[in-house]
C-alpha cells in the first residue's frame, strides 16, 4: 500500500520535513542491512489517540540493537518514547503506525560497522489493515512458503534486524505472485514458525496453540497480548511446536502482528481451515483485541498511553 506522506519525521533529535528525511548513498545499512526497527500502532479513541504497548516496543528496539551490536545510541528509550508521542500530534494523526529505526550511517563500506555512526529516526503514517480491508472480516488465504526461517545459529530471530527481512520479503513476494495473501515459514527442523510479518495461533477444541520461541519466531508483542487476553478469558494457551499436518487440521487459525493485528486465516494452500471462515474463538479474541485498543474495554494491563498535547507541535 502507498505511504501517505506525513509532514514531519524525526531524525537524530531534529524534526525534519518528510521530503528532507533522506540518507547518503554510503549508508552502511543500505548495503548490509545494519539496522533495527519497530512497528507500533496508535489508535484513535474517544477523546484522543493512544499508543499500544509503546514501552514493550522500545524495549524490543533496545534488545534488537544489542543483538545487532548497534551502539552507542545518542538517545535514551525515554527520549525515543517522547518522540513517538509527539509525532502523532505533529502529523495530526488519528490512528497511525509508527516506525522507529536505528541504523548504521555513512562511513566506511567495510563489513565491520564500527566507523559508521548510529542514527536514530522515526517515521509515522496512517495505515489501514495490513493484509487488506477484507482480511479482518473474512480471513486470508495463506501458503506454506518454499523459504524457511533461518536456523537459530544462522540468525538472531528475536531481533527486528533490517537485513534479516530479505527472506521475509521473498516470502511475501512469492505468496502474492501465487495468489495468496501471505506466506508461512517453517523452521529448519520443519516445524511451523510464523508468517512473513506475523505470529500464528491454531485453535483445537477451543484451546490455543502457538509455536514457541525455539521455533525461530520473533517474540511478537501482539502474540503476547493475545496469550494474555485468551488466558484472561479462561482459554487454555500452549506454546508448543506445531507440525505442518497438525496446522492443516486446526479448527481455526489466525495471525497476529502490529501491522496485521488479529487476522483470521481461512485457507492454507487452498485447503479450508475448519469451516473456511473465521471461527468463534478467533472472533471472540478479535473482539477483545479491538475493544481494548479502541478504548471500549478498560485498559487493565496498562498497555495504552494517551498522546498528550505538545505546545511545540503548533508550527
Ligand atoms: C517476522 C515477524 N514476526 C512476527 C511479527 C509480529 O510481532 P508484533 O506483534 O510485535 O508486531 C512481526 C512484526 O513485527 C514480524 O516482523
Amino acid at each position: 500500500m502507498p505511504l501517505n506522506s506525513p509532514e514531519w519525521c524525526w531524525m537524530d533529535g531534529e524534526w525534519v520535513r518528510y521530503e528532507d528525511a533522506t540518507v547518503h548513498l554510503t549508508t552502511h545499512a543500505l548495503h548490509y542491512g545494519s539496522s533495527v526497527f519497530e512497528g507500533i500502532r496508535a489508535y484513535e479513541q474517544v477523546g484522543g489517540t493512544a499508543t499500544f504497548r509503546l514501552n514493550c516496543h522500545l524495549r524490543r528496539l533496545m534488545d534488537s540493537c544489542r543483538l545487532a551490536r548497534i551502539a552507542p545510541l545518542a538517545f535514551t528509550p525515554n527520549e525515543i518514547r517522547q518522540a513517538c508521542l509527539e509525532i502523532v500530534e505533529r502529523n495530526r494523526h488519528g490512528s497511525c503506525y509508527l516506525r522507529p529505526l536505528v541504523h548504521r550511517g555513512a562511513g566506511s563500506l567495510g563489513l565491520n560497522p564500527e566507523s559508521s555512526p548510529v542514527h536514530v529516526s522515526l517515521l509515522s503514517f496512517e495505515w489501514g489493515p495490513y493484509l487488506g480491508a477484507e482480511a479482518l472480516e473474512h480471513g486470508v488465504d495463506v501458503t506454506i512458503s518454499s523459504w524457511r526461517r533461518a536456523a537459530p545459529d544462522a540468525m538472531a530471530s528475536l531481533g527486528k534486524i533490517g537485513g534479516q527481512y530479505v527472506v521475509n520479503s521473498l516470502v511475501s513476494i512469492e505468496a502474492k505472485q501465487n495468489g495468496y495473501h501471505e506466506g508461512i515459514l517453517l523452521d529448519q527442523a520443519g516445524f511451523v514458525s510464523e508468517g512473513a510479518g506475523e505470529n500464528l495461533f491454531a485453535v483445537y477444541d477451543g484451546g490455543l496453540v502457538t509455536p514457541p520461541i525455539s521455533s525461530s519466531i520473533l517474540g511478537g508483542i501482539t502474540r503476547d497480548t493475545v496469550i494474555t487476553l485468551a488466558r484472561d478469558l479462561g482459554l487454555e494457551v500452549r506454546e508448543e511446536r506445531l507440525t505442518r499436518d497438525r496446522l492443516l487440521l486446526a479448527d481455526e487459525l489466525f495471525m497476529t502482528g502490529t501491522a496485521a493485528e488479529l487476522t483470521p486465516v481461512r485457507s492454507i494452500d487452498r485447503v479450508d481451515v475448519g469451516a473456511g471462515r473465521p471461527g468463534p474463538v478467533t472472533r471472540r479474541l478479535q473482539g477483545e483485541f479491538f475493544d481494548l485498543v479502541q478504548g471500549r474495554l478498560p485498559d487493565r494491563h496498562g498497555w495504552l498511553e494517551r498522546v498528550p498535547q505538545f505546545e511545540a507541535s503548533v508550527v
